[in-house]
């Protein structure tokens, strides 16, 4: 199915995320500087497109079909399981935005360590959320959901996707990532 099929894609360049995000914390902890800069174009990617672009799309539309049409359990599985742990990421992210903000004003390694702590808080999150949806939430809605509606989820995304694409979303969003991963992941 189309709108899967590009969610789990999706997942895949929030990981190469994930292993930047580690890569860099892994860099402090040997005793590198803090860059700044670059865990700010972190946040930017985690923001801009693993939440507003990816969860958008879950929340909007493929999730919200689940509760509309899947009942107590897909209630359950959305509302007290995905949509909590996208919130969670998201004070990850405030809180690693704090910490880097409070470390350019005064660089102690309390700043640091919060930094740490949030980036990692993250990426632990979001790798074990992405194993959840890939291999039971997305399973349980293509298995489940009529076909009807699961034509109306692929339209709906389809629209979405036109509508980033107009506004250079994947252009730029991507060509951070891919920026990032030369510099921190240079195996790849
Ligand atoms: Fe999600
Ligand atoms: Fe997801």
């Amino acid at each position: 199915m189309y709108s899967i099929e590009l969610m789990v894609k999706e997942h895949e360049n929030i990981l190469k995320l994930i292993e930047i995000v580690k890569n860099a914390c892994c860099q402090i902890l040997d005793g590198g500087e803090v860059n700044t800069d670059d865990f700010e174009k972190m946040i930017l990617f985690a923001r801009n497109y693993a939440d507003k672009h990816h969860h958008g799309k879950e929340e909007l539309i493929l999730f919200s079909k689940m509760t509309e049409h899947l009942g107590a359990i897909a209630e359950k599985l959305v509302n007290f399981g995905m949509l909590v742990e996208h919130d969670l990421g998201r004070l990850h992210m405030s809180e690693l935005e704090t910490a880097l903000n409070n470390y350019k004003e005064d660089p102690k390694t309390i700043y640091k360590l919060g930094i740490i702590a949030g980036a990692t808080g993250y990426a632990n999150l979001l790798t074990r959320h992405i194993d959840k949806e890939n291999n039971a939430v997305f399973t349980y809605a293509e298995r489940n959901l009529p076909s009807e509606v699961l034509e109306s989820v692929d339209k709906l995304v389809r629209d979405f996707e036109k509508e980033a694409e107009e506004k250079k979303v994947h252009e730029t969003y991507l060509g951070i990532l891919e920026e990032l991963s030369k510099k921190y992941c240079p195996s790849k």
